[in-house]
């Protein structure tokens, strides 16, 4: 999704803005610019495509000497990725960036064009630009122009503006998209979106709230918030662990982070077992006080982990669980009981709809629990209570290690509610304590079910379609997997449950129709083993995933032989994120960053 980038300051100001952009790369986006002010004169570029376009464009611009400069990559939403639409969008003497959408763009635009104002983009963002414009031509000065146009915007937005006559000073307001300052040790500024681009340059961050506004210079830090009393900034410490990743000889990002997941798990798990019961030293027991219900809501796949929470809390926890896909639940005047917590889950805590519903949650008086990747994140800020995931730098667009390490957390708060809510003996506990530990070693990638999977990938690159099919916990495996075979394979998949099929997709059966099927032997087996004995009667092409071999199969991914459906759970995911992975190679996709897709999805 969009990113922005911003610099004041006396080093290599091109070179900073488009380092920065290259940190946000990984959020996903089909164009980039920069536009640098020097001695109250404007450069600047634009290219369509990956960064090194702008690189190449930019190669003979020199920066030197004090400058002030934003950068922005874009995720094309009001018009396509053209350099005309790319950002950063001009006036006659201002540039802007803008990450968000404006909502209430068409009708500025129209009211500016009668004016004869013209437009040379088919976006929202160029508004921003002409109507500040407009506004400085009568405003006292120029704080007050940038301030009247925020005040006219509706929707969600982070921005910069530059602007001749103020050659030392950025501008910037936030409402609903993230951003941040930082300062280094010689004073000079950065703005972005995210974190990533300034660690290594910023000791400390200041995190702009919701409705700040304002103004920075080489020596001032002017903001305002949205009763436009002014405030202080916060800085806080910015860690400087840039995890930002190298391959490490893998051929992707996403590879990269399949191999990791047996890391990562053994950092969700750290402190937090004891042989007895979970620790969650980050949450009060109160924050379950008087609760019967829990609502989870999310997007993509962190909606996919919210949904295996459902199994794992009613059938441990005994406490009523549901959970709903952030977008719809938004506009659907949900009735919200103060008995719920509230939990929303996100790898990224900036995903635009799932933000929303958790202010809604706050709003209803609820009580709110965010399940998350990234610390500071606007959702962690927000919410009451948080627990961290600590899946490390996610980059690969089609998420992996993250989902592992959110069903990881949901299956111990399952434990943690158990304990507080006595709902199951201090025996069975420890027995899932105990599995818990063996998770690490389960989602192990073996070379041999790796050469398995990449050999076999070469019979799944045509058809019609995919069907994954799981039951109980294993269904929102098998829309998990059809998530990651479509992101990065763009061929259709479905995730189904099992015993769905004859209801309806099994008249697609066919040779054609591959159909991936999750057997755990520890749970329903021969239910789930009949639903497939259906579709193979039918003909459709079957490959399966389980610890036993199944005749009826034309393929077989085999998993180790396990104690507990939880087991086989995760190996079975890395199965399928490797399958997706293989096909997406063969098919000379891009895998790390897919067609279409953002990392972050700032907006709704
Ligand atoms: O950062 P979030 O977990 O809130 O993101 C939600 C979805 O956008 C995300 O999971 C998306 O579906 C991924 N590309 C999945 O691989």
């Amino acid at each position: 999704m969009c990113g922005i980038v911003g610099y004041i300051g006396r080093k290599n100001t091109k070179e900073i803005l488009l380092e920065g952009l290259k940190e946000l790369e990984y959020r996903g986006y089909d164009s980039a610019g920069i536009a640098v002010l020097q001695n109250d004169t404007f450069e600047s570029y634009k290219a369509v495509g990956k960064l090194v376009n702008l690189e190449e464009k930019t190669k003979d611009f020199i920066t030197q000497d004090f400058a002030v400069g934003i950068g922005h990559t874009r995720w094309a939403t009001h018009g396509k990725p053209t350099e005309l639409n790319a950002h950063p969008h001009m006036g006659e003497s201002s540039y802007v960036v803008h990450n968000g959408i404006i909502e209430n763009y068409a009708t500025l635009k129209k009211e500016l064009m009668a004016e004869g104002i013209h437009f040379l983009s088919q976006t929202d963002t160029e508004v921003i630009v002409h109507l500040f414009e407009k506004n400085l031509r009568s405003a006292k000065n120029t704080l007050e122009a940038f301030s009247q146009t925020i005040s006219q915007l509706h929707g969600a937005y982070a921005i910069l503006l530059v602007t001749k006559g103020e050659d030392e000073t950025i501008f910037f307001a936030k409402h609903g998209s993230p951003m941040l300052v930082g300062i280094d040790a010689q004073n000079d500024k950065y703005f972005a979106s995210s974190d990533t681009p300034l660690i290594g340059h910023c000791s400390d961050v200041n995190y702009f709230d919701d409705g700040d506004y304002g103004y920075i210079s080489a020596d001032e830090i002017v903001i305002f918030d949205k009763m436009g009393q002014k405030k202080n900034p916060h800085f806080t410490k910015l860690t400087q662990n840039k995890l930002s990743a190298q391959k490490n000889g893998f051929r992707f990002f996403m590879e990269k982070e399949i191999y990791e997941q047996s890391d990562v798990i053994i950092d969700t798990l750290l402190g937090r077992l004891s042989d007895k019961e979970i620790v969650f030293d980050e949450l009060d027991a109160s924050l379950f006080e008087g609760i019967n219900e829990i609502k989870l809501c999310a997007c993509g796949t962190s909606y996919h982990s919210a949904l295996t929470a459902t199994y794992l809390f009613e059938r441990y926890a005994k406490i009523k669980t549901s959970v709903e896909v952030a977008s719809e639940f938004r506009y659907r005047s949900p009735i919200m009981s103060r008995d719920t917590l509230f939990v929303v889950i996100s790898q990224s805590g900036e995903t635009a709809d799932t933000l929303e519903t958790l202010k809604m949650a706050k709003a209803a008086g609820l009580k709110t629990l965010v399940i998350c990747n990234v610390d500071n994140s606007s959702m962690v800020r927000l919410a009451d209570a948080c627990i961290l995931t600590r899946a490390g730098v996610e980059k690969g667009v089609a998420s992996t290690k993250a989902f592992a390490t959110q069903v990881m957390v949901f299956w111990m708060l399952s434990m943690y509610v158990a304990k507080l809510k006595n709902s199951l003996d201090a025996l069975e506990i420890a027995k899932q304590i105990a599995l818990m530990r063996q998770v690490p070693g389960s989602v192990k990638v073996s070379d041999a079910m790796h050469e398995r999977i990449k050999r076999l990938s070469k019979r799944y690159l045509h058809g019609h379609g995919f069907f994954f099919i799981g039951r109980d916990i294993f269904y929102p495996l098998a829309l998990e997997g059809a998530l990651k075979l479509k992101e990065i394979s763009y061929l259709h998949a479905e995730g189904y449950p099992s015993g769905e099929m004859k209801h309806g997709p099994i008249a697609l059966a066919d040779p054609e129709l591959f159909t991936i099927a999750l057997l755990p032997q520890h749970l329903l087996y021969d239910k789930a083993k009949s639903n497939v004995e259906e579709l193979s009667a039918r003909d459709a092409t079957i490959c399966t995933i389980s610890a036993l071999e199944f005749d009826k199969a034309d393929d077989f991914i085999p998993i180790n032989s396990y104690e507990d459906y939880m087991l086989e759970f995760f190996e079975m995911m890395v199965a399928l994120q490797l399958l997706s992975l293989e096909i997406s190679v063969r098919l000379g996709n891009d895998v790390d960053m897919p067609r279409n897709l953002a990392k972050s999805v700032t907006v709704e």
